[in-house]
């Protein structure tokens, strides 16, 4: 494409969508160049049937026709254009947040390596996911493309960039939401792959000039030998029984998919213990003397159906700082279909749902706290930026609490290191991170860069 006929898109609307999870997102930014943007967006749930269909086109389908529903809602005035007069000009540049592992060959192309958070379509595997989208928007006549393909978590670390007070740069991108994921700022020479892609080609594709790049850790996958994981029965269960057993070990202990799961695993093997001792809702005579009633569990309690629990129920339990748990013992009842559970019995899964959210904290904090270590950074800058998003670090009562907790006694970091970490919520900063990029896309292909 020519200079003048890409400069339409210096005007500032950039488009990105965002398929990471339950929902996919679409939204178009104007931004103002002053740290400041406008944002108009639109999220539909992934339907669950296309998640693990057998065609990559049924996705990526249903994907462009949200993007055309979405342009005709809000962008009528360029999709009519384009239908009565095709022109380069109208085009869009796309920022693609595909937050998947992807084996990315250049700004808009990327080979996906494998599925993850419960997507299991196995003919996109090893598939440019760029050309899979670009395909069904030029069937449907779209004036967009896909001009970027992100992670969101390098997402997060440019939208953090862009809004984050100060001067400091943003070092690092986190997500604790469906999925957890970071992606940091690295030294060039440090990035060993790429001195292997140098090696074999002498013409290698990428901006050498900062010496930094930005690299995607999916620590999703840490340790899925389960060396040091901890590891209990439910955790065990939960990934036998997953899409894909063996992988992502790491994020199957710490993120959104997977804590409700594992609460749930824990209260059926404890509701259907043999001791009456110690099983759940077997007696609703406790604390409270509340001997009026005796629990019961629907039969088609989410409790005994996989992926029954949602976090946002461990969120609401751990917050629950009301008499006699009553808000938990609602919650069990319209939730889970589990009535007038005993105080007692509140308790118990209380307990639960903290050692599970606590733990799935401190997990994370080994992740944020190894980055650091391992780039030295707090030696080598005052403020340590990190920007972050997702369902847990918004929504999860204390997760950054025992984040920070966990943190301080790392010996490396401590209690100084700890005040000099900076973390900040980046909402929904994929989106605006993937249209900075694509902006930096089209301005490097304007440039003939790329
Ligand atoms: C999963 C994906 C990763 C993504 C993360 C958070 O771990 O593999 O790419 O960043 O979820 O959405």
């Amino acid at each position: 494409m020519s200079n003048s006929e890409h400069c339409s898109h210096s005007q500032g609307v950039y488009l990105a969508v965002d398929l990471g999870g339950t929902n996919f997102r679409v939204c178009s930014i104007v931004l103002h160049g002053n740290q400041t943007f406008s944002l108009t967006h639109s999220k539909v749930a992934v339907p669950h049937a296309l998640m693990e269909a057998t065609t990559a086109y049924e996705l990526f389908a249903f994907l462009a026709k949200q993007i055309e529903l979405f342009l005709r809602t809000h962008h009528n005035d360029k999709f009519e254009a384009h239908l009565r007069r095709p022109s380069l000009q109208q085009y869009l540049d796309l920022g693609f947040t595909f937050s998947f592992p992807v084996n990315q060959l250049g700004i808009n192309k990327g080979k996906l390596i494998r599925w993850t958070k419960g997507f299991d379509i196995e003919e996109a595997v090893g598939q440019d996911v760029c050309a899979l989208l670009q395909k069904e928007l030029d069937a449907l006549n779209l004036p967009v493309i896909v001009a970027a393909l992100v992670n969101d978590t390098v997402g997060t670390l440019m939208a953090r960039s862009y809004t984050s007070p100060g001067k400091t740069g943003t070092f690092m991108g986190a997500i604790f939401g469906t999925g957890t994921n970071g992606a940091y700022v690295e030294k060039l020479t440090r990035v060993k792959k790429m001195a292997q892609i140098d090696a074999e080609s002498d013409s290698a594709s990428y901006d050498k000039s900062t010496g930094l790049m930005i690299v995607n850790t999916e620590w999703g996958s840490f340790d899925n030998n389960l060396k040091v994981l901890p590891d209990t029965p439910y955790d065990k269960a939960l990934d036998t029984e997953s899409v894909n057993p063996g992988i992502q070990m790491f994020e199957k202990r710490v993120s959104g998919m997977f804590l409700g799961e594992i609460l749930r695993r824990a209260i059926l093997a404890l509701y259907e213990h043999k001791d009456p001792n110690v099983a759940f809702f077997r007696d609703a005579s406790s604390a409270d003397n509340d001997t009026s009633s005796t629990t019961t569990v629907a039969q088609d309690s989410p409790l005994y159906k996989q992926w029954g629990i949602d976090t946002s129920f461990l969120s609401i339990v751990e917050e629950d700082a009301s008499d006699h748990l009553r808000i938990t013992k609602q919650t069990l009842g319209k939730d889970l279909g589990i009535h007038a559970a005993s105080t007692e019995d509140c308790v118990a899964v209380k307990t639960l749902v903290h050692a599970i959210g606590k733990r799935a904290a401190r997990l994370a904090a080994v992740a944020l706290g190894a980055v650091v270590i391992s780039t030295n950074k707090l030696q080598e800058d005052d403020i340590v930026d990190i920007g972050v998003d997702g369902s847990l670090v918004e929504y999860y009562p204390g997760f950054e609490d025992y984040i920070r907790e966990a943190l301080r006694e790392i010996p490396e970091i401590g209690l100084e290191g700890d005040k000099r970490i900076r973390i900040g919520l980046a909402k929904d900063g994929s989106g605006l991170g993937a249209a900075l990029i694509a902006l930096v896309a089209s301005k490097a292909e304007e440039r003939g860069e790329a």
